[in-house]
């Protein structure tokens, strides 16, 4: 059942709010990106100072109601496109004072069952956050056995994509994969017995063809490069992310890619003068216990912050480089 979007947004609580404003300091003003929009928890946040002005993006359509209420409102402090975060750089103006990226899903998409994320669904497996060219239907149906479980094993972590890539061939050479359930009784009978683990055996599987099913990992390379393009000197650019293989990413940009970089890194043999950012401290901001409390959610949550440098911007080689593993395994996309 679809709820009306007042009760949609009111669903979600946004992680380290208070946190990303604090960084932000709109109170003087100043352009803001946000670049997953969401329930537009942040987004309306800032535009409650006055002279902030928001340019959000969000690759789901779910949310375009939400977002027109917002332009109705404030009207040219905010403007709202319906694209995925790679393609950023084509708004104008390009000084931000800070560009926000809020990863993974929103409750939104999480609660509504019929759209497949959640292993608690029994509806069409689906998956798409929006503006994809295949479903995790269309995955688990025609890939191949060596993809499936090379997609379960990098993006999932899975120790068992081995078996659950052979059980999901073997079943649909029976009949269709079409529903969730169906899905987590694969992987469920794919596991090892003892699993005592404090997540549910699903999670892994669930979080690697979601990935792959949005390009996500090629979406934030591309997202935080072209983030760091529109920033001005002195901008911030803040990633809150919830899985160890977007901050893996993040750190390595931001560690790589500063003017303290400790020294001489062997992946960075084309771009080793490139200091896009000031120095970088290396530090990760965590929600709070009584954040976490409230909304368990932000557990998993770390932000990172870095600060523009004045240097012109060249393209950082080496970090593309450095995760080619990851997005050639998302070219395999059909
Ligand atoms: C965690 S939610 C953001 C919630 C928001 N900060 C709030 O508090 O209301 C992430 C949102 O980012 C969107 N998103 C994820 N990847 C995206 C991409 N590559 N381009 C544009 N939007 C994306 C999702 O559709 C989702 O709505």
């Amino acid at each position: 059942m679809k709820l009306p979007h007042t009760s949609l947004e009111a669903k979600h609580l946004p992680v380290m709010i208070d946190e990303v404003v604090k960084i932000c300091n709109p109170k003087n003003g100043g352009n803001f990106m946000d670049c997953t929009f969401g329930a537009g928890s942040y987004s309306k946040e800032f535009l409650k100072y006055q002279a902030a002005k928001i340019v959000a993006f969000d690759r789901d359509s779910q949310v375009i109601e939400i977002a027109k209420k917002l332009q109705k409102k404030f009207e040219s402090r905010f403007t709202f496109h319906n694209k995925k975060f790679s393609d950023l750089d084509l708004v104008s103006p390009k000084n931000f004072d800070a560009v926000i990226f809020d990863l993974g899903l929103s409750s939104i998409q999480l609660d509504d069952l019929s759209r497949g994320f959640s292993f608690k669904s029994k509806d069409e497996l689906n998956m798409v956050m929006g503006q994809t060219k295949v479903s995790a239907k269309d995955v688990l149906n025609t890939y191949s056995n060596q993809d499936l479980k090379d997609i379960i094993k990098t993006f999932g972590d899975e120790e068992d994509a081995s078996k659950i890539a052979k059980n999901l061939v073997r079943y649909r050479s029976q009949r269709q994969i079409n529903t969730t359930d169906e899905f987590v009784k694969i992987i469920k009978q794919s596991k090892k017995k003892n699993y005592k683990k404090k997540i549910d055996e699903s999670t892994k599987t669930f979080q690697a063809i979601r990935i792959f099913v949005n390009q996500e990992i090629s979406e934030l390379i591309e997202g935080i490069i072209k983030a760091t393009k529109v920033l001005k000197p002195g901008g911030k650019l803040i990633v809150i992310s919830f899985h160890s293989i977007e901050d893996k990413i993040i750190k390595f940009y931001f560690k790589n890619f500063s003017k303290n970089r400790s020294r001489a890194n062997k992946y960075l043999p084309e771009n080793s003068n490139l200091s896009l950012f000031e120095n970088y401290k290396n530090s990760i901001i965590k929600a709070s216990s009584k954040e976490i409390k409230k909304n368990p959610r932000s557990r998993s949550a770390k932000l990172r912050v870095a600060v523009r440098s004045a240097e012109v911007f060249r393209d950082p080689i080496e970090l593309r480089k450095k995760f080619k593993y990851l997005t050639d395994l998302e070219k395999r996309i059909a």
